[in-house]
């Protein structure tokens, strides 16, 4: 990780359909781009732990997604052990959080395996790839209440530039991706020009949210270099110093 140009902490590469995996991956490796790639449930863990072994500059992070939930159980923690101590490539616990977006319904059991992953990741001193949709209010106390010891990144901000003022408060890290990009995502925009560079880190998301000039078209990790440059262009700074600030503080949040 430490000689890539920018490192992208969360792209979920091993599911795109359209682009072959492989040209995706050549792509990132052109431009000298290292990926952690997130888990979202009980079966992906594997899938994700079997592609950063086969994978030269791929890491992985371990955890359950808040929408699968219900599938929680103490077997997935034994699971996630078992695959962090087998794999030093997995170096971080995510996508984990709270989603209220999509369904409300069970919000308690989110809550409650968002907790128990937190706590996870204190136990071994990992960081943590944070899932928050419409839960702002929830995600936050959750971490106040519970979250010890573990660097913490809201992946794929969507809030407001005084919430993210919260978050840096805390001490957690606001990750930014392709959305950064269209035209109407005036509040990112404001929160990418104006959080200092050292809580910022770099990712896209991909299949999902492809930046400009390739909106529409199915994501991939290498385009995270146009969420680079259009942040550099709202700061009025080079792309270079976007990169290299992202990237030390990936290296900082993950021991490296
Ligand atoms: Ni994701």
């Amino acid at each position: 990780m430490q000689n890539s140009y920018i490192i992208n902490t969360h792209s979920h590469v091993n599911t795109l359909k359209q682009t072959p995996i492989d040209q995706a991956l050549a792509n990132a490796k052109e431009k000298n781009i290292s990926i952690i790639v997130p888990s979202s449930s009980n079966d992906d863990m594997f899938e994700v732990d079997e592609f950063v072994k086969q994978n030269d500059g791929i890491y992985g992070y371990v955890g359950v997604y808040p929408e699968f939930a219900k599938d929680f159980s103490d077997k997935t923690l034994l699971n996630m052990e078992s695959i962090i101590k087998n794999n030093p490539k997995i170096i971080g616990i995510g996508e984990v959080g709270l989603d209220f977006y999509w369904d409300k319904s069970f919000a308690d059991i989110q809550k409650e395996v968002f907790i128990k992953q937190i706590k996870f990741a204190n136990e071994l001193n990992l960081p943590l790839n944070i899932h928050c949709r419409d839960a702002y209010f929830d995600t936050l106390e959750i971490l106040k209440k519970y979250n010890k010891n573990s660097n913490a990144i809201m992946h794929c901000f969507s809030g407001s530039f005084e919430f993210a003022k919260e978050c840096i408060k805390l001490g957690i890290y606001i990750s930014i991706g392709g959305v950064v990009t269209f035209k109407n995502a005036v509040k990112l925009k404001e929160v990418a020009k104006n959080i200092p560079l050292e809580y910022m880190l770099l990712e896209t998301d991909d299949p999902y949210l492809t930046p400009v000039p390739y909106r529409g078209k199915e994501n991939q990790p290498s385009y995270v270099t146009y969420v680079c440059d259009e942040i550099a262009n709202l700061r009025n700074t080079s792309s270079e110093i976007v990169a290299n600030a992202t990237k030390t503080n990936t290296l900082k949040i993950f021991g490296r």
